[in-house]
Order: C-alpha cells, then structure tokens, then sequence
C-alpha cells in the first residue's frame, strides 16, 4: 500500500511510518518537523515530504502528486496545556489543517483516512470504563477540535464518500514521547536515580496506551477493506491509577524514589482533570481481531527495557 501519514515526524506519527516502512508499504511522510528521520530510516519506500497542513497548496500537492491508497492523519498541535496555550493556532492546525487534508483527498480522489482522535473528545467519563457510545463532551479546546474533526470527516463522508475512521486513543506512552506525562517522568527520574514527587493524583485512574499497541491498530485499521464504526477506541482496555504506577515503576526500577500526593490529578498549572477511565476496547476486538498487548504493567516493562537497551 501507499499511505499518506501526517504528522510523520511525530511520536506516533514516525513509530507508524517505521512500522509501515518495515513491512514494504511506500509511505509519503508529510510534516512540518521531519527531523526524527536520520540516515538510518533512508529506505527506498519512504518520501520526506517537509510541509504544513494549514497551506491547503501543501498539502494538496502532497494529495495529487503522490495519490496514496489512504491517509495516516496524525498531524496536530497535542494535548490538553498546548491547547490552552495557544487555542487559536489549535484551531487552526487541529481543525482547518485536517479540512485542508480532506479537501485534497476529494480533489485527489483519495477516500480513506485513519484519523487519530481522542478519548478528550468525551471530557468527564459517566463511568469507571466506557465505550465508543459515551456521550462526547469535551471541555478543552483540544478534545473540542477533535471531535469537530470526527463530525467535519462525516460531512465529507456524506457529501463527498470518504471513509474516515477515527481511532480514539487514550494516553500513549514509550520511548520517544515528547512531553511530559506520568509515566514518562516517572520512568526518566527512575532510570537518572532522581527523586520525584508528583504532588497530586494518587488516586486518578487513567488509560495508558503503549506505542506498539497504538502502531498495531493503526496498521490493522489501514488494511481493513471496511468498517462497520467510524470510531474505535484504541487503548490498553484497563486503568491505573497513579499511585499504582509508581508502585510499578519502583518494582521495575529497585531504589527508585518515587512518591504521588493524594488528590485528584492536576495540570501543571493545577487545573484539575475531569474524570477519566478505561476506554472499552471490545468493539476493535470483535471487528478487527485487534488486542492491546500491554496493559500498565507490561507496558512499563517494556518502556523501562527499551529506555535500558538505548
Ligand atoms: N500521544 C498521545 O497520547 C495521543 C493521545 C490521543 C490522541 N493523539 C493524537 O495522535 C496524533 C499524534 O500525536 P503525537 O503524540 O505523535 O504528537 P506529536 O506532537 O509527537 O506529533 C504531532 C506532529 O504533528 C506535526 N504538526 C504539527 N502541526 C503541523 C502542521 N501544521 N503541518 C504538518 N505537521 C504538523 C508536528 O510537527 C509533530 O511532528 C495527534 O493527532 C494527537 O492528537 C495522541
């Protein structure tokens, strides 16, 4: 296959082009940043395509020229702060920039999009696990641009048959992520022999998605011939708090100073979290064959060996 991956040079967007680019699929990586590609990805199947998805004449040439079998959208500005940081750019990049892609794919005739959404496209969870059919209410700017996203892709599948499936991913993790998350802090203090104190959230239960779980269904979903959905929750299926993943971190790493403070978890600037859960994973499960391999603590597991091995 030939695929179009947005957002390439990311973390999940480069882990896909790797996977995709391993196996002999072509792949046009498109982004603004492509810098995560050294002289060891050169292979004969991948295009560096330095470009922006917020200039339509960008993204369309990309579209024409290269005419790939379905789309990889992974391009965005990520997560819940950069969204409160600069919600305007957020619209810009999150919403107009994938228009942009779906209007060059009816130009180009390119009718699949694998669009990686979220599980902020929800906002407060009614329940400790929930599926695809919870009520989507998001209260930040960034889950609120996602699902305007999902809606504009079914407009685009009504007026002009695109098929665009949305993968709501929850928290992903492993190496090469580019912010700071829980477990990413925690795992980098462990491993530099740092003490950290995470001062709130204890008891937050959170979904955390490991890299490779995330490639494999992104794979999966490039090679369905259809869906029965439009949304797939793509996660580890359980939640852990962040008391326990200290608790896991400390095991993996012995001497780790680790601590959390009670509370429900905060943003940095001590905006509290809404409620969060599991993400239900049955419905990929049951359509695909898709299985998430790792929950909390395999994952780490592998994290903390793949942060060693480096
Ligand atoms: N990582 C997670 O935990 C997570 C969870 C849910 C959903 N997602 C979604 O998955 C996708 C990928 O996330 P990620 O973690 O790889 O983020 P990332 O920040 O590592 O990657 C995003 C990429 O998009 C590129 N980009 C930004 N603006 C662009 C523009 N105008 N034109 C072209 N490229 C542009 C960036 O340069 C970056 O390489 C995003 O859509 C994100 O919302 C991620």
């Amino acid at each position: 296959m030939k695929i179009l991956v947005t957002g390439a040079g990311g973390f999940l967007g480069a882990a896909a082009v790797r996977a995709l680019v391993a196996r002999g699929d072509q792949v046009i990586a498109l982004d603004t940043q492509l810098g995560a590609f050294g002289p060891d990805d050169a292979a004969p199947g991948l295009t560096l395509v330095p470009g922006d998805i917020t200039d339509m004449a960008n993204v369309a040439q990309a579209m024409v020229t290269h005419r790939p079998d379905a789309v990889l959208h992974c391009a965005a500005i990520v997560g819940v702060l950069s969204s409160l940081g600069s919600p305007i750019n957020v619209v810009r990049v999150n919403v107009e920039g994938s228009l942009n892609v779906f209007e060059s794919m009816r130009l180009a005739g390119v009718t699949r999009c694998i669009h990686i959404s979220s599980e902020e496209t929800y906002g407060a969870f009614q329940a400790d696990r929930i599926d695809e059919t919870h009520p989507q209410n998001p209260v930040m700017p960034y889950g609120i641009c996602k699902v305007a996203v999902e809606h504009l892709g079914r407009t685009y599948r009504d007026l002009h048959g695109l098929e665009v499936i949305n993968l709501r991913t929850s928290w992903v993790y492993g190496p090469g992520l580019p912010r700071n998350r829980i477990p990413k802090n925690l795992v980098d203090a462990a491993l530099a022999g740092r003490e950290l104190h995470v001062p709130w959230g204890a008891d937050t239960a959170i979904d955390h998605t490991y890299v490779d779980d995330a490639v494999s269904a992104m794979l999966c979903a490039l090679d369905r011939d259809a869906f029965a959905h439009d949304a797939y929750h793509v996660a580890s299926g359980t939640s852990a708090t962040v008391r326990e993943i200290v608790e896991i971190v400390k095991s993996l790493v012995p001497g780790a100073k680790l601590t959390v403070g009670d509370g429900p978890l905060r943003f940095n600037d001590g905006l509290v979290m809404v409620r969060k859960g599991a993400l239900d994973v049955t419905r990929a499960g049951k359509e695909w064959g898709w299985h998430p391999k790792h929950d909390m603590r395999s994952g780490l597991a592998a994290y903390v060996a793949a942060l060693r091995a480096r």
